[in-house]
């Protein structure tokens, strides 16, 4: 059974695929954690491990014991053990699991054991985004019910397990039924205590333009945290975080993953203690955050993800992609082939209308692209950044004959149409902050902040969501909308709402969030064949949370493809690239003045959504040719990229060979039939060094045919111009491909690079 209680050692054990989560219930209901690591297949009784699970006295002191037990006895002291879910003012001086004050003002929270039930089905959380199991698979849930020795207050801590998948989902409801109102100033979602110092761990930090950069550094004494305080999950870093063992590599070592999916301010901390003991922790962040929880009522956490892998890192994130793509991700564009689109922002910024829009769909329906998205720039007075968010009205200088109107001419070339919103702003120039100027976060005698000259709209109120929904669904209603890219372009300051009552302040932002997935869930449910695609200047709000609603993300602003290799390598520990949104864009690239080839380019963009991002009548014919190859290509391979497995076979971040950075990666059909292998070359390489890249998850039993698309060069007389090029590689079995590797010159040039399609014979 994946969940067992064993009465007799008060043992729980979870498995998953590959490994084993245990704890147990101890004397007086301590509840303490026991194991999280490979799977134990036999039945063995782990109670013994609690033994190991207590620091002793020389290793802490002064020693706290729980009341019942004598001063002195070390081992019963709630810091010298690995606890499941503990209660500040308690003695437990880590960071706790649920800190609160009651009517008294107390804040003493001591958990024990109250009762558990092992059901069939997922842990679903009221209007919070969470893992779900699919028509045939078969999950199971725990719920375990812990309650402060003294007071109505309970815990319930849920643990859902899928089979076939390796991930364990946690998280908690705290139900008061204390006969007043219980302050929760941190209710996390879990901690996990790992016995175990050799770790590295691994988190995501950036800003525009550079999101998820890849920290990895060896643990040390004291608290390793990555925050939001901004309201959503930020560009700064993620909520994501990654312990490994010092050695761990792509194919071999212990590592633990945590993902919170959440799309609001959080923790993810890894805690090393005096002790040497780990303590993983997430949740929503504690600042700026107070819940004033009534009598009689409940308060989820959002959910965690953990996972463990043996086999190294890629194994790990190939168990959060498949989580993601098919547990997180909904609706009909979860599986079916997305549509190619091109978007207008870099082609045209605000300076379009509809003429010039379907001259861009129609040039880029030449190279097979099937949807236009018509971004920023279309409603109310718009021309620059400084009016109109919030009035979702066809600017009619631009628009003649409306949205209706243009989306028949895209419709009429055979192609559909996207729009832009940014539902969660407002410029203060617009109809409506003059009609509702109350609509808008603010707090009473202070001037405001402004973000990109916007200030946010309430969407804790359900009045002002409705007021947008309206708006939007106008818009999706009177025209056959086909996609809706939903910005955010600004994080929260001033958190204050007029619809909250002083001591309850500290619910915006939670609120906020709910507001969103709120709002998200009813286009959801109203609109299931729009293909909604989340943004926030960039990759600001890109996270688990969101993808329940989106099941693409804008990943970066930043379109130059060599950048790209570092934010889409980083996104790719967590995150599958069916969900990062990416294009291939002017050269040079407009952020980067980076030149770069088609090839280069859309490489870069098939290890994402693939999508286009410029105006097709400033490209050569030449270009022209190659992007319609390109975008068959990505069309001819579309299921083995977004529903095969991706392997990392080289870092962008490491200095593989002396003369070039390089960054490869491979994807793999799921039956090994198929695979696409793509490198880019970061630097410029003036000697064609040989180098040999050993290719991961074929059927070493299974030949395979390689096809190469390369960057090749035209001569002086031509100005060295950079052509897509082809040529047979020959055919090799899976197993030397694997063992003794690819054998690859390095190509002379700018971000040079080279795709192989290999066919199983
Ligand atoms: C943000 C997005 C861009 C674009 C602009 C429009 O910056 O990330 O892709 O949509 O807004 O204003």
């Amino acid at each position: 059974m994946p969940i067992s209680f064993q009465e007799k050692s008060k043992v729980f054990t979870i498995h998953t695929e590959n490994s084993t989560y245990a704890f147990m219930i101890e004397r007086l209901g301590l509840v303490t954690h026991l194991y999280y690591g490979e799977r134990i297949y036999d039945e063995s009784d782990l109670s013994y491990l609690t033994n190991a699970a207590a620091v002793g006295r020389p290793a802490l002191y002064p020693e706290i014991t729980y009341p019942e037990f004598e001063a002195g006895d070390a081992k019963y002291c709630p810091h010298a053990r690995l606890q499941e879910y503990s209660g500040f003012g308690n003695g437990d001086y880590r960071t706790t699991s649920l800190q609160g004050r009651f009517a008294d003002g107390s804040q003493t929270i001591d958990l024990r054991y109250h009762s558990h039930k092992i059901v069939e089905g997922a842990a679903s959380l009221p209007g919070l985004p969470c893992v779900y199991a699919n028509e045939g698979e078969k999950a199971h849930t725990l719920v375990l019910t812990l309650k402060d020795a003294a007071q109505e207050l309970y815990a319930e801590l849920y643990y859902t397990v899928i089979d076939g998948h390796d991930e364990l989902m946690r998280s908690a409801r705290i139900v008061n039924k204390t006969g007043a109102p219980f302050m929760i100033d941190s209710a996390l979602s879990a901690i996990v205590d790992i016995r175990k110092k050799d770790f590295d761990v691994i988190t995501f930090y950036g800003r525009q333009d550079s999101e998820r950069f890849v920290d990895r550094s060896p643990i040390r004494h004291g608290k390793i945290s990555c925050e939001s305080t901004a309201g959503l999950t930020s560009h700064f870093s993620n909520n994501s975080l990654i312990l490994c063992e010092h050695t761990a590599t792509e194919d071999s070592g212990e590592c633990y993953g945590a993902v919170l999916v959440y799309s609001g301010n959080y923790t993810v901390s890894a805690e090393l203690d005096h002790a040497e003991r780990v303590r993983l922790a997430l949740g929503i962040n504690p600042a700026g955050f107070c819940w004033k929880l009534e009598d009689g009522e409940a308060f989820d956490t959002p959910q965690a993800i953990l996972s463990y892998s043996n086999k190294g890192l890629g194994q790990l994130s190939r168990g959060f992609h498949n989580l993601i793509r098919y547990n997180i991700c909904r609706g009909k564009w979860k599986d079916a082939r997305r549509p190619v689109l091109i978007n207008s922002w870099e082609a045209a910024v605000f300076d379009f209308d509809e003429d010039k829009l379907v001259e861009i769909a129609r040039g880029a329906k030449e190279f097979g692209v099937e949807l236009l998205v018509m971004d920023d720039g279309w409603f109310g007075n718009r021309t620059w950044d400084d009016s109109s968010v919030g009035d979702w009205t066809p600017n009619k200088n631009k628009l003649p004959g409306g949205i209706t109107g243009l989306c028949k001419r895209i419709n009429d070339l055979g192609m559909d149409l996207g729009i832009w919103f940014e539902p969660e702003t407002i410029s203060e120039n617009s109809d409506l902050y003059r009609a509702h100027p109350d609509y808008s976060v603010q707090v009473p005698g202070r001037a405001p902040t402004r973000g990109r000259w916007e200030l946010l709209l309430d969407m804790t109120r359900k009045e002002v969501r409705d007021n947008i929904y309206n708006q939007v669904a106008k818009v999706l209603t009177d025209s056959p909308i086909a996609y809706v890219k939903w910005d955010m372009n600004r994080y929260i300051t001033d958190a204050y709402s007029l619809a909250l009552a002083s001591d309850q302040q500290g619910e915006f932002y939670h609120r906020y969030v709910l507001g969103v997935y709120e709002f998200m869930e009813r286009l959801h449910q109203n609109f299931p064949h729009v293909l909604l695609e989340n943004c926030s200047s960039g990759g600001g709000r890109y996270d688990v949370g969101m993808m329940y609603y989106s099941p693409q993300i804008w990943c970066s602003d930043n379109t130059c493809p060599t950048h790209r290799m570092k934010i889409q390598y980083g996104s790719s520990l967590i995150y599958p690239v069916s969900t990062m949104g990416s294009h291939v864009a002017f050269s040079p690239n407009i952020n980067t003045f980076h030149d770069a080839s088609v090839l280069t380019r859309s490489i870069s963009a098939m290890a994402g959504t693939f999508g286009f991002e410029l105006d097709p009548a400033h490209e050569s014919e030449q270009s022209k040719k190659e992007m319609l190859l390109a975008t068959n290509l990505y069309k001819k391979h579309y299921f083995t990229i977004n529903h095969g497995d991706y392997y990392r076979l080289v870092s962008p971040y490491e200095q593989a060979v002396p003369t070039s950075r390089i960054s490869a990666w491979q994807f793999v059909s799921k039956n090994q039939e198929s695979a696409l292998f793509s490198l880019v070359q970061l630097d410029n390489v003036n000697d064609s060094a040989d180098f040999f890249v050993k290719l991961k998850g074929l059927d070493s039993r299974k030949t395979y045919k390689l096809h190469r698309y390369f960057d090749s060069r035209n001569g002086k007389e031509q100005g060295f111009t950079t052509y897509l090029d082809e040529a047979e590689l020959g055919i090799f079995s899976g197993e030397v491909l694997m063992k003794a590797g690819l054998h690859l010159q390095l190509l002379r040039g700018d971000n040079m690079s080279t795709l192989i399609e290999l066919e199983a014979l």
